[in-house]
């Protein structure tokens, strides 16, 4: 099978197994919480709704699942939830937390979102939270989201902004006010071998290549949102620095529906 998988699913996944042991408090207390928060700065469910209120009856998929936590939330909202990723380390951490938090009724795959091992049509519900969002080819993982859902399935997910990786330097250091690459040039980011801080292979693409593709695909698009964080404090989470995202957009949410 290993054979088979693109570059960036080989490559991701060894970043993703060795990165798992950092995962593992984050996951914990994101498992306890009884409100959703999204994102890296915490984007409050009231302002950044990712998840329905009421789930009951839904088949619902968390694409890049990590440590599980999102595919908790549904699960408690009602949801039969299935949650893959390609890290059999990250798994094995929502493993672990579902069998501590009563979530047994979620069936986690090992695999990759771009090639989801389920039938057509199978689910009413996707989600991605810096899992398939950021990490799979954007046109791979959304054909596969679209083949996934029913008509009138919803897919909703929280990435990166594009404006973020125009201004982060190309060495990995954090973003700053400067751009940095081509904006129209966005699509694959390869991390391994930056000078500061090496991660995986990351994807974006320009705000007319998303809805490009939505087009192309038959979504609709319900919202848009920029979360940023509550104040301009002097932290740094991810590379990038908590004073710049709160002046320019570091994330963004699509609400997405399948005509
Ligand atoms: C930051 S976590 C996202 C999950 C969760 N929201 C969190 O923040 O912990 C990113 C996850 O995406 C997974 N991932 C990367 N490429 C993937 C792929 N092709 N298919 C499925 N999962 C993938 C990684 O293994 C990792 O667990």
């Amino acid at each position: 099978m290993t054979d088979d998988m693109a570059e960036h699913v080989m490559a991701n996944r060894e970043y993703w197994d060795d990165y798992a042991p950092n995962w593992v408090e984050t996951g914990e207390r994101a498992w306890a919480k009884t409100v959703p928060n999204w994102g890296v700065w915490g984007a409050a469910n009231s302002d950044c709704p990712m998840l329905p209120d009421d789930m009951t009856g839904l088949d619902a998929i968390e694409l890049g699942c990590g440590t599980g936590y999102v595919s908790a939330w549904m699960n408690r909202l009602g949801a039969k939830v299935v949650g893959i990723d390609n890290s059999e380390e990250q798994l094995k951490t929502a493993r672990r937390l579902a069998a501590e938090h009563d979530g047994s009724d979620i069936e986690w795959i090992h695999g990759d979102a771009e090639a989801v091992p389920k039938p057509d049509k199978s689910f009413d519900f996707a989600i991605s939270e810096y899992g398939a969002a950021i990490w799979c080819e954007p046109r791979a993982w959304i054909t596969e989201a679209k083949r996934l859902l029913r008509p009138g399935g919803r897919l909703v997910f929280l990435g990166s902004s594009p404006l973020s990786l125009v201004c982060s330097p190309l060495n990995g250091a954090p973003a700053d006010k400067h751009l940095h690459r081509s904006y129209f040039g966005i699509h694959k980011v390869d991390w391994r071998t930056v000078e500061i801080d090496p991660g995986g292979i990351e994807f974006n693409l320009t705000m007319t290549g998303w809805f490009e593709l939505f087009r192309d695909l038959g979504f609709s698009v319900d919202d848009y949102r920029e979360p940023r964080p509550a104040s301009p404090k002097d932290e740094m989470l991810f590379s990038i620095p908590q004073q710049w995202a709160y002046n320019y957009p570091s994330e963004q949410v699509f609400w997405l529906t399948l005509r």
